[in-house]
């Protein structure tokens, strides 16, 4: 890797009146000029997924990021040996960054009694040996804070297909509370509509489990904003029918999350990234009612940059309605992160279905996104990274040295086996 980070190109960040409109190559470096640091350097040695990224003051050796990614395999909130060696092989496979799953910073914040949490000090001890290991290995330990609002107390999706746990029904169900008494579904409880108290109350439970977090290792913290849960169901009207200041308007149903964001920004490193994860739309149709949307989803990303000082966003979408939604496919929301990191000028990772690497190598080369998330397919493939590396043809691969004599040919094609010398 010959250059470490883009330094933004001088005359490249504002397009003089009367000049051509620039094409898709330049006006990739003009917007990654106006994200700061996490901009691509304009001439590269290699692959631009193996360009390091910098946030804040830490610098990520590439990127290619592990999505978070629930495992329904903790007792009591504890993670275990399943998430050291889970977490562990995707950091060895040579991710940049490896983001431990949604992990509850309430015990009722849980989706399921199987979900890892961080409200106690013992989850934090649990956590050390996992954030240990993958720092060992060259990447960074990342943690997504999380609370599922009104889609808590449910099964895995492996047992019932996660159906929800109702008390008095089910002996490990618990009660549940949401911006507002309006169930996920018919079969969900009804939540109970949050006091102004029990917000204040939740904020101060993530801030709590943030301090515990950078405590544990981790070096990045995400705040999980998207897929229907709590910080969701404050944004999406679908979810929120409060009438007090923080329903109604996007600025009020913006209230809770940016709260959040600026108590987590303020109780964290001056240095330490902070990402957040959003839904960038409902999916909804118009029979759905007044719902959440990507033009909203520009202000709120602008607002967590500008009064939160969140560093990156991480563009996911849906999960506020029950039903599938919309059409998938490879990329499917690459959309979403390409206008909000246009407009908004905010670093933004890129998720869903990306799983070749020329088409992960084309989202960042076209100033799409600044990093990809990648998810089942690590699940598929924890070497993803390295595999994407000899397919790209790119000799620089982060191998740890124990498999460094064995590393995929170069020029690899997809789907094509490794013949043993
Ligand atoms: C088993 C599984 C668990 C997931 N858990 C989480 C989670 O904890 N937090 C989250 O934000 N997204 C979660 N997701 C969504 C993924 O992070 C990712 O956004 C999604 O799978 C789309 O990316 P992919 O097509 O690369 O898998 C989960 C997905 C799967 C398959």
């Amino acid at each position: 890797m010959a250059t470490l980070m883009a330094k933004p190109l001088a005359g490249c960040v504002a397009r003089r009146a009367g000049a051509a409109r620039p094409n898709p190559a330049q006006r990739n470096v003009m917007v990654a000029a106006s994200a700061g640091t996490a901009a691509l350097p304009a001439v590269r040695a290699g692959p631009a997924l193996f360009e390091h990224i910098t946030l804040r003051d830490l610098e990520i050796r590439n990127r290619i990021w592990m999505s978070p990614m629930c495992m329904y395999s903790a007792e009591e909130g504890m993670p275990s040996d399943w998430h050291l060696v889970h977490l562990g092989a995707r950091a060895a496979g040579g991710c940049g960054l490896v983001m431990a799953e949604a992990t509850a910073v309430l015990p009722e914040g849980r989706i399921s009694p199987g979900c890892t949490g961080i409200w106690n000090d013992q989850q934090m001890e649990a956590w050390k040996p996992v954030t240990r290991f993958i720092r060992s290995q060259g990447a960074v330990a990342a943690i997504q804070l999380a609370h599922a609002g009104r889609k808590a107390s449910t099964c895995s999706p492996y047992e019932n297909r996660g159906a929800p746990l109702i008390p008095g029904k089910d002996p490990r169900a618990w009660p549940i509370y949401a911006p507002s008494a309006v169930p996920f579904d018919p079969s969900h409880q009804v939540p109970r509509e949050m006091t102004q108290a029990d917000i204040q109350m939740v904020t101060d439970a993530f801030v709590a489990a943030a301090k515990r977090a950078v405590e544990a290792g981790f070096q990045v913290i995400e705040l999980h904003m998207a897929h229907g849960y709590l910080m969701h169901e404050f944004l999406s009207p679908i979810s929120n029918k409060r009438t007090d200041e923080f329903g109604g308007s996007l600025e009020n149903r913006m209230r809770a999350p940016l709260a959040l964001a600026k108590a987590v920004r303020a109780a964290i490193p001056k240095g330490m990234p902070l990402l957040v994860r959003i839904s960038a739309t409902d999916h909804a149709l118009p029979s759905d009612g007044p719902a959440w949307d990507v033009d909203q989803s520009v202000v709120l990303c602008r607002a967590l940059q500008d009064r939160a000082g969140v560093d990156l966003v991480d563009v996911s979408s849906g999960g506020s309605l029950p039903r599938g939604f919309a059409t998938v496919g490879p990329g499917y929301q690459v959309p979403f992160s390409e206008r909000i990191r246009a407009e908004v000028g905010i670093p933004v990772g890129a998720v869903g279905m990306i799983t070749q690497a020329a088409h992960a190598e084309s989202i960042l080369a076209e100033g799409l996104a600044d990093v990809v998330f990648i998810g089942r397919e690590l699940l598929r493939d924890p070497n993803w990274p390295l595999r994407a590396a000899a397919e790209l043809g790119y000799a620089g691969a982060p191998y740890p040295f124990q498999y460094s004599l064995t590393p995929f040919p170069l020029g690899l094609k997809k789907g094509q086996g490794v013949s043993i010398p």
